[in-house]
């Protein structure tokens, strides 16, 4: 009985720990996303690489970040930006080496930063020697199952099923089951309910996906041993297939997330999944969510309906933002982190849809900067480098060239990215004489760099805006403008108020019988909160955000 009693409660200790099993770093965390070919080139090739972003190493610090997130910098065919992965284990030599990716590392860490790789654990390139291998007719080789390969197409499938079917006509067989391009043959990592009239479909426990699961441990524990912090999961969600409700594929990430903790209680695995309820669950330590109609009309690079909340004309609702991020929030709170980035490699900018001058990106920003969980700051977003339309599409970046334009360091003609031709740059630069740069911003204290820093510093120095702080929603979300909000740690208490519009706001919202209420940062010092018997009320000027301190 007592020992039965001593493994209940280790089990009850152990799942409380395993729930909230993050580094410590994590706490505090701020991310910053380079894409590694467009932040800084240091051999003028015209294409960024790792010595680059060692040399700006002090400019990201300068910022408040202190963690950075590379996209992929592996051997690849470049055919998506290198999520078209030929080597895992070595460095692309367009970046450098392995031996300057770890010397990178080093650099990082001796300023008590992070560095976070991307794994892209869902496919590999088709020029991959696995896949070619693969593509055998002897079925039993080393990498004969790491991919899933089929004789015949049947005509039962969903229409979404059969866009992952690519005629190949290899020796082995006629088709295999990409992910997302033709070039992307997806890793095998079985089949959530096997159909026994499939034989490709194999189970998640067989040699197979067994073995792909294996070699993922591989990878992960290669560059965690060598100094690298942490990865971020590409398409995490989409491993075991015909997976619907994802039960499966979650049941593979607790146990990899689990032997993770184990073996590197210092590292951190970030999910691209887009659902944290799920995420987290399967044992992620952050995961993001999608802004949704607050920043864009746009879905997937399709224009929709929607009325974005982050404009002047100030006609969206956030109704459904409310909705969407209290139920995710609420499921995932105490257990792993949620992200709202400012932007990615694969959306547009904050700066477009209109949504281009300083004043509004920084009430914008304001609104990113303070919520709960864990900031990821897109490279550039911090001085407002905007959407590029019609940029170029370059090495299957299609519509998403246009997010990654050469970062922007100086007034200088190639904008200080890189000592190449012009023509020869990786993807050509804004092209506007008075585009935003960091040497420019660095001089003005009332830059949007600039901003952003007091932003971060302030967030670094008040727990209650930090990411382990509480959140509520305060205004009433039928009426959009200001959206009014409550971050809260111990007895700090901050209330922030947020209006993109281009006129005069008002919110009044439940009293919180403070004795003083002050405005102690934003983009205005004429946002007043007035306290009341039964309502405070809230007033803010055109596009504004301000930071009220609760006492
Ligand atoms: C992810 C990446 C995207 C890439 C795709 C396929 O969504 O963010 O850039 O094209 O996966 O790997
Ligand atoms: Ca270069």
């Amino acid at each position: 009985m007592k020992s039965f009693l001593v493994l209940v409660i280790g089990f009850l200790i152990c799942g409380a720990v395993s729930a909230q099993n993050h580094p410590d770093w994590v706490k505090s965390a701020v991310f910053y996303q380079i894409y590694p070919s467009s932040f800084q080139d240091s051999n003028g090739d015209g294409i960024g690489d790792l010595k680059g972003i060692m040399s700006r190493l002090d400019y990201i610090q300068s910022i408040g970040i202190n963690t950075i997130w590379l996209n992929p910098v592996f051997k690849s065919a470049f055919k998506d930006g290198g999520y078209d992965v030929i080597d895992f284990y070595q460095v692309d030599q367009r970046f450098g080496t392995n031996t300057e990716l770890i010397q990178l590392a080093e650099e990082v860490h001796k300023r008590g930063m992070h560095i976070v790789l991307d794994l892209v654990a869902g496919h590999s390139s088709n020029e991959s020697p696995w896949f070619k291998q693969s593509m055998l007719a002897d079925k039993n080789l080393q990498y004969s199952d790491y991919y899933i390969w089929a004789p015949n197409k049947p005509n039962d499938l969903s229409e979404q099923e059969a866009s992952r079917w690519v005629e190949a006509n290899a020796p082995r067989a006629k088709y295999f089951i990409k992910n997302f391009y033709d070039i992307q043959p997806a890793l095998n990592y079985g089949y959530a309910n096997p159909n026994p009239n499939h034989p490709w479909e194999q189970s998640v426990d067989a040699p197979g996906p067994r073995a792909v699961r294996r070699e993922l441990q591989n990878i992960i524990t290669f560059w965690l041993e060598k100094g690298i912090d942490g990865f971020r999961v590409d398409l995490a969600a989409s491993l075991v297939k015909n997976d619907p409700d994802k039960k499966a594929t979650i049941a593979l990430w607790k146990e990899l997330n689990g032997w993770f903790d184990q073996k590197f209680p210092q590292g951190v695995l970030i999910a691209e999944w887009f659902n944290p309820k799920q995420s987290i669950e399967a044992g992620f330590d952050i995961d993001f969510l999608r802004p949704g109609k607050l920043t864009s009309a746009y879905e997937r690079g399709k224009k929709t309906d929607a009325k974005v909340y982050f404009t002047k004309a100030g006609e969206g609702d956030i109704v459904d933002w409310k909705q969407y991020f209290t139920d995710q929030y609420s499921n995932t709170i105490n257990k792993g982190y949620l992200s709202l980035p400012t932007g990615n490699h694969d959306s547009p900018r904050i700066a477009s849809e209109g949504r281009e001058d300083a004043a509004q990106l920084k009430v914008l920003l304001t609104f990113l900067l303070t919520q709960p969980g864990v900031p990821f700051i897109y490279y550039g977003d911090e001085i407002g480098m905007k959407y590029i339309q019609n940029s170029p599409d370059v090495e299957g970046s299609k519509n998403r060239s246009g997010t990654r334009t050469p970062m922007q360091w100086d007034g200088s003609e190639n904008a200080g990215f890189s000592t190449a031709q012009k023509a020869n740059l990786y993807i050509p630069l804004d092209p506007d004489a008075n585009r935003p740069n960091v040497a420019k911003q660095e001089s003005d204290p009332n830059s949007q760099l600039n901003y952003v820093r007091n932003l971060l510093k302030l967030r670094s120095t008040t727990e209650a805006l930090g990411n382990d702080g509480d959140w509520t929603f305060l205004s009433d979300e039928k009426q959009a403008y200001p959206m009014v909000y409550m971050r809260q740690k111990g007895n700090g208490k901050y209330v922030i108020a947020i209006n993109p519009t281009d006129r005069a706001v008002e919110a009044k919202i439940k009293t919180l019988q403070a004795n003083h209420v002050n405005n102690i940062y934003g983009t205005s010092k004429n946002g007043t909160y007035k306290i009341g018997k039964e309502q405070d009320t809230i007033k803010l000027p055109a596009v504004s955000a301000v930071i009220f301190k609760v006492e």
